[in-house]
């Protein structure tokens, strides 16, 4: 259970989440002055370490050090994007903070541009995200109308503004090096990391902050009460608590904040109010579909960054998918191959004909015209392109079917020796699709 006291990033408001009173109310926008009128860029960077924060986008990289990077960085002219590009399948609690706390994440961007003292700031917004992107200009004009943005904000002589930049609207757009490019106004593909992180080399060329929604939407609240109070739940290396979307065979499906290092069992039990029908739990992706899957007999593992590496698989950005018993694995990898090859930017080779050639051989498993050398083609395959490419989404495309075919290879084979998927129902020697 979560009290009031409790360390959470997001808080009830009494009133429209995007207007600017209700979050007055609980204390809105109070870090923000502390930052302006108290404390030096050098101090929230050393909050930020002590707290220590960890990125919520997927990497888990430290967000103090993160800041310290382009705040002390040799070239002087800085940037700022707050990254709220979302398109992973079974991700969505960045819409859900955008939703419900645009003050706080708007709070969190300022705090994060003012402290890297960058010369301009954006907030990305995915392009489907219309309703929270309209709601997050409204909460933006009212913060300006109060003065805690704009021209010599609260009376400080800084001058400082947000600008939401409506997104490009693909997966790999929302990898940072290639949303800088997109809204530079070129294709949205990767740069190659080493040596163009946005540190170094971001917007325009430029040492560019770029950090997560919950990530942003976590400052305000470590400023105002401070690293020991954020540090309350969570693990030793990775304090504070996260934002996870449940979706999948669950009761329940939705956006639970819950304490970094809670168990699978636990999110899916307590939250999602266990899978229906009384069904059993035949695979989860914890981290979403592009890491490891695990197994009935692994929902003791908790959910943090190291564990789950530890464990083979990862938190990414805690997108976690439960699968049940009356799933076939063979269409399940299948749906999430051809996402990938969806969304692949095509400018890496191997990604490019990896992912088309990983989606075709599942295809032609799934519909039951696959063979045995098939199996061996697609482990093949996978061992040629994973850890390729300037970005990892076709590693995750390979990671997917490794990790299927080492859990649930009789599936596969099932596939291969009934010539139809068995989980269809076959209808007068026809099989039902
Ligand atoms: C294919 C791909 C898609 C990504 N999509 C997102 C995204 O939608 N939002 C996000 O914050 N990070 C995303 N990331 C991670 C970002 O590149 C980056 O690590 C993150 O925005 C940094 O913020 P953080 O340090 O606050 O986590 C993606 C990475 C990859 C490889």
């Amino acid at each position: 259970m979560t009290t009031a006291t409790d360390p959470r990033v997001l808080q009830t408001l009494d009133g429209d989440p995007w207007d600017i009173d209700a979050y007055l109310k609980i204390g809105g926008y109070e870090a923000w002055k502390k930052c302006v009128k108290e404390l030096s860029a050098t101090d929230i960077v050393n909050e930020l370490k002590k707290a220590g924060l960890r990125g919520r986008g997927g990497a888990g990289f430290p967000t103090g050090i993160k800041w310290e990077k382009v705040l002390n960085h040799r070239v002087k002219e800085h940037y700022f994007v707050c990254n709220a590009g979302e398109h992973e399948p079974g991700t969505f609690k960045d819409r859900h903070l955008l939703k419900l706390a645009p003050h706080q994440l708007i709070e969190g961007c300022l705090i994060g541009a003012y402290t890297v003292h960058a010369k301009a700031a954006f907030i990305y917004v995915n392009h489907e995200y219309h309703e929270e992107r309209e709601n997050l200009k409204k909460a933006l004009a009212q913060a300006k109308e109060r003065g805690f943005l704009g021209k010599n904000a609260m009376g400080s002589g800084l001058d400082i503004d947000l600008q939401v930049f409506e997104g490009h609207g693909s997966y790999v757009a929302g990898e940072e090096t290639a949303m800088l490019e997109s809204m530079q106004g070129r294709p949205a593909m990767p740069r190659q990391k080493p040596p163009f992180y946005p540190t170094d080399f971001g917007l325009y060329g430029k040492p560019t902050l770029v950090n997560n929604v919950e990530t942003l939407c976590n400052i305000p609240r470590i400023i105002q009460k401070g690293a020991a109070w954020f540090m309350q739940v969570g693990t030793e290396k990775c304090p504070g608590t996260m934002m996870f979307s449940l979706s999948g065979a669950v009761n329940r499906p939705g956006v639970y904040e819950r304490p970094m290092g809670i168990t699978i069992r636990e999110l899916i039990e307590t939250c999602g109010g266990g899978v229906p029908g009384g069904r059993k739990i035949k695979a989860v992706f914890p981290g979403g579909p592009a890491f490891s899957m695990v197994t009935a007999d692994q929902l003791d593992l908790t959910m943090d960054f190291d564990s789950l590496k530890k464990a083979g698989t990862g938190l990414g950005s805690a997108g976690m998918i439960v699968v049940d018993d009356a799933t076939c694995m063979v269409a399940k990898t299948l749906h999430f191959s051809n996402f990938f090859k969806g969304e692949s930017c095509g400018q890496c080779p191997p990604c490019r004909m990896g992912t088309i050639n990983l989606a075709a051989l599942m295809t032609k498993i799934e519909q039951g015209e696959g063979t045995q050398k098939d199996l061996d083609s697609l482990l093949q395959l996978c061992g040629f392109v994973k850890g390729t490419g300037y970005c990892t989404l076709v590693t995750g495309a390979a990671v997917l079917v490794q990790s299927s075919m080492k859990l649930f290879r009789h599936e596969f084979e099932e596939h291969i020796r009934l010539q139809r998927c068995p989980y269809q129902p076959v209808v007068a020697g026809v099989t039902a699709h």
